[in-house]
């Protein structure tokens, strides 16, 4: 087997979140190194203690876990997601706590220590607002140029918003940051909307991983929420795991179909705050181009997420 490629996943636990979390520790081709914390669908302080007790329930309470930003860049965006992922984010369920303390490592230190460290390029997966990823560069820029690979959860090029009308949750939580991370010239995968709506995990789907032993069970029982949240919101019998699809990008490339696109982040206090917008009339060859993805077989991605999270008790 080739060498395991260095993995740090920037997230806001979070049921998606959990899931891709999940997915990277039953993927052999990925060692998950770090794990940094971002204000989100919940409160830093909750996104931070849901990520060490997903881990440690998974048995891995040995990956360090660094919390980062609090709030967005610049203008506040107190709007929460607990309507979706529930009050605490993991769905009502209540984990264990884990034995392992938060890393007393602000992020983007323990982020840019890793970067600095590693001897090898490093894939970073940011599945939620990407403030911590933005300060990485504005503090530590020779760090951010080192990482190999930055699979973003985010935006949407021709599917409109999920939280508003036009912007997608984690870029609208804080446009700022995202224009930053989106205009750099790091190596970025852009999975957005167009994507991870079409991808669907019915209840059958689910089924495929519940039995296989309490990891699993834990799992589904997360979805739950989200499966009911999904039902009254989009009517559509099935949950839409964004994050986790960021992760098989992520720890499988070539997952997704993907086409270099320059992408501007609207970072207005109108309507339009948040949107990504894509430009799509073209293939562009500018270095600060993003491969956003377009395609996907869903089919195909959904099978590849039960069959991995069907180990997690091996
Ligand atoms: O829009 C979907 C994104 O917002 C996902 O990362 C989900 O976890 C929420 O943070
Ligand atoms: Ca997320």
């Amino acid at each position: 087997m080739a060498e395991r490629i260095p993995l740090v996943i920037d997230t806001d636990p979070g049921i998606d979140d959990a899931l891709a979390i999940l997915l990277a520790l039953a993927s052999p081709e990925v060692d998950l190194r770090l794990v940094t914390t971002v204000h989100g669908n919940v409160e830093l302080a909750q996104t931070s203690e849901n990520a060490l007790r997903v881990l440690h329930l998974a048995g891995r309470s040995d990956v360090p876990v660094a919390a980062g930003a609090r709030g967005p860049l610049v203008h506040p965006q107190p709007r929460r997601a607990g309507h979706v992922h529930g009050a605490e984010g993991l769905g009502g369920v209540a984990l264990p706590p884990s034995p392992a303390p938060l890393d007393p490592r602000p992020a983007v230190v323990a982020l840019a220590e890793l970067l600095t460290s590693s001897p090898v390029p490093v894939t970073v997966a940011a599945i939620g607002p990407l403030t911590n990823l933005a300060l990485l560069q504005a503090v530590f820029p020779e760090a951010a140029q080192r990482i190999g690979r930055l699979v973003v959860m985010g935006g949407s090029a021709a599917r409109g918003g999920n939280i508003t009308a036009a912007a997608e949750f984690n870029v609208w939580s804080d446009p700022e940051a995202a224009a930053v991370v989106l205009g750099g010239t790091v190596p970025t995968v852009l999975v957005g909307l167009d994507v991870t709506l079409a991808t669907v995990l019915t209840p059958d789907d689910i089924a495929g991983f519940s039995g296989s032993g309490p990891t699993g069970a834990t799992a589904a029982a997360m979805l739950q929420q989200y499966l009911d949240h999904a039902r009254t919101a989009y009517g559509v019998p099935g949950v839409v795991v964004h994050d986790a699809l960021a992760l098989a990008e992520a720890v499988a490339p070539g997952t997704l179909g993907l086409v270099r696109r320059d992408v501007v982040v609207d970072t207005g206090l109108g309507a339009g705050r948040g949107q990504t917008l894509v430009d799509r009339r073209a293939v562009s060859t500018s270095p600060t181009a993003v491969d956003v993805a377009e395609t996907v077989d869903a089919g195909a991605v959904t099978e590849f997420l039960v069959t991995r999270l069907a180990t997690l008790d091996d």
